[in-house]
């Protein structure tokens, strides 16, 4: 059966959203310069080039070292089971963009059949474990990988590179969009956001996991 496109099912929160991780305030987050990057990339077809890129490499590569620090929290990893299990993402290959140090990746590796880890920040990727996926280093907006051949990609804390995500997408595949500070996180889209940024033509389900949100997205089937 076919879904409206644009439909987003909102699902009840589970966890505590009370306990939070550190991080931003909403207030100071409000006027984070990773809002504005975050929004530009995902609707302004000029919001990515070269010399974004040079500087965003640059920041996450001064933030490598200590990122293990930030991403260390077991509820980012409680939000990631449960957008797969809740958003029905099963198995197949995936694709994980912005994969910094890699700290999702083995629970991953647990749930797909393959995945490519893939990140633009060379010191985050040399920081991510190398035995449990294959690391790429690569921009998010040009990437190495084939058209329709991945069933899942999955964003946590990461820019939305739109054409790349619906070309390297197999055609039944889901987006995987975790925010991992719900909408304290920096680098952040609401459920609703996504689906407009995605464009008419896809639908969505969402959550909440303590405070971290998701939302897995796909095509309206048309057959
Ligand atoms: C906020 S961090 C999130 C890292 C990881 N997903 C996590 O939650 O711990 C954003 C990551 O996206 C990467 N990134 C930013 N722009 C990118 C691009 N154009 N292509 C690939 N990775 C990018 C950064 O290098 C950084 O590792």
């Amino acid at each position: 059966m076919s879904e409206p496109a644009g439909r987003l099912v909102q699902l009840p929160g589970i966890g505590d959203p009370s306990v939070q991780a550190p991080g931003p305030s909403r207030a100071e987050v409000a006027d984070h310069p990773m809002r504005r990057i975050t929004r530009e990339v995902a609707f302004d077809p000029h919001g990515w080039g070269p010399g974004r890129a040079a500087k965003i490499a640059e920041l996450f590569d001064g933030m490598a070292s200590t990122w293990h620090e930030i991403a260390g929290g077991s509820g980012r990893l409680a939000a990631v089971e449960d957008a797969l299990d809740r958003g029905g993402v099963v198995g197949g290959r995936c694709l994980e963009l912005g994969s910094g140090t890699g700290s999702a990746t083995a629970l991953l590796t647990r749930r797909f059949d393959a995945v490519l880890a893939s990140d633009l920040s060379i010191e985050m990727l040399r920081r991510a474990p190398s035995d449990v996926a294959t690391r790429v280093w690569a921009d998010s907006s040009r990437l190495p990988v084939r058209s329709g051949s991945v069933h899942a990609v999955v964003l946590m804390n990461m820019f939305l590179f739109r054409h790349e995500v619906e070309r390297v997408l197999h055609q039944d595949g889901a987006v995987v969009w975790i925010s991992s500070l719900g909408d304290r996180t920096p680098i952040y889209l609401s459920a609703s956001d996504l689906l407009e940024a995605l464009g008419g033509g896809w639908h969505g389900v969402a959550g909440a996991c303590g405070e971290s949100t998701w939302c897995v997205a796909r095509r309206v089937r048309t057959d």
